[in-house]
């Protein structure tokens, strides 16, 4: 396995690797990797023939008040576990080598951006596009996998590669949770015993709204309503949105139909979780 910083080390490793046919996976993170990372890893591994991990910790996604300081970066375990999952290359810049001192282009996502998440941490997904456009870019990959764990940015970068013409297979990987439900999350190392717990009620929610649509509820608001019944009974739990939206546009839905997306967030503390399900789908 492969350990780049710089951008012409992990070009002449491309080059090398091409001229011998290899098909290329990519797989962007922001490291501190859990079971959910190795999923994709492991998922892009299935479909390509070399897996390029990326570790990086992106500035530009982070609000002013965000945890960009004190997001958890453990380079040396991460390329540990990269390596027992077959990962040929982890590609770990510094902010400088992919944001160089006047840098200014940025990727503007549309409408799809302006709830929900967007919503809450403006200018997120601005950043997250642009340093997805920038990796994809540098590796050129045939495949990229993501999460549906971050079902807003999986749409917004769908639209990405179909806006922007990227030559790719996108594919997006199905949660992997605790035994218990919770979703598993870099930042759920903030929590403490006790918010361990409470965090429980997220996919507590997804579960109570996936019965009811189940039993023949097909009412988007009412949906909304069993899923805060669920949030309501953990006070410590502050919600920032609980939805039932389309895969589309991520707009809030009258009608759930399959397909619909349920999807929650909130803050424990200082901590931010959100989780989703998309009903129709086999649920936890
Ligand atoms: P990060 O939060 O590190 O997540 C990296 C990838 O892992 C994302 O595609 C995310 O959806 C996926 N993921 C997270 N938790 C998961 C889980 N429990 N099961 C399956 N997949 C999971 O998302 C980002 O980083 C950044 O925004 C990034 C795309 C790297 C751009 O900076």
């Amino acid at each position: 396995m492969h350990q780049f910083t710089t951008v012409p080390d992990l070009r002449a490793w491309l080059a090398e690797a091409r001229l011998t046919g290899q098909r290329i996976g990519l797989v962007p993170t922001m490291g501190a990797l859990h079971t959910g990372h190795l999923s994709l890893i492991d998922e892009a591994r299935r479909r390509v023939d070399a897996v390029v991990l990326t570790v990086f910790v992106n500035p530009l996604q982070f609000g002013p008040n965000e945890d960009f300081q004190r997001y958890p970066r453990d380079l040396a375990r991460d390329a540990e576990l990269a390596r027992k999952h077959e990962v040929s290359v982890v590609f770990a810049p510094s902010v400088e080598t992919m944001y160089p001192p006047g840098s200014e282009i940025r990727v503007v996502p549309g409408p799809t951006a302006a709830g929900l998440e967007g919503a809450v941490r403006p200018g997120h997904f601005a950043g997250v596009l642009t340093v997805v456009t920038k990796l994809f870019h540098l590796v050129e990959p045939d495949v990229a996998v993501f999460g549906q764990k971050d079902i807003q940015q999986a749409v917004l970068i769908k639209h990405l590669v179909r806006d922007l013409d990227f030559q790719l297979e996108l594919v997006i990987a199905p949660t992997v949770r605790e035994a218990d439900g919770l979703a598993l999350s870099s930042r759920n190392a903030y929590l403490t015993a006790e918010q361990r717990e409470q965090a429980l009620a997220l996919s507590a929610a997804l579960r109570a709204g996936d019965q009811a649509w189940r039993a023949g509820e097909r009412d988007g608001s009412r949906l909304v309503q069993v899923m805060e019944e669920q949030i309501r009974r953990v006070p410590e739990l502050v919600p920032d949105y609980v939805a039932a939206v389309d895969g589309e546009r991520l707009a809030p839905v009258t009608v759930a139909e399959a397909g619909t997306i349920l999807t929650v967030a909130g803050r424990l503390g200082q901590t931010r979780l959100l989780d989703n399900h998309v009903l129709g789908r086999a649920i936890m």
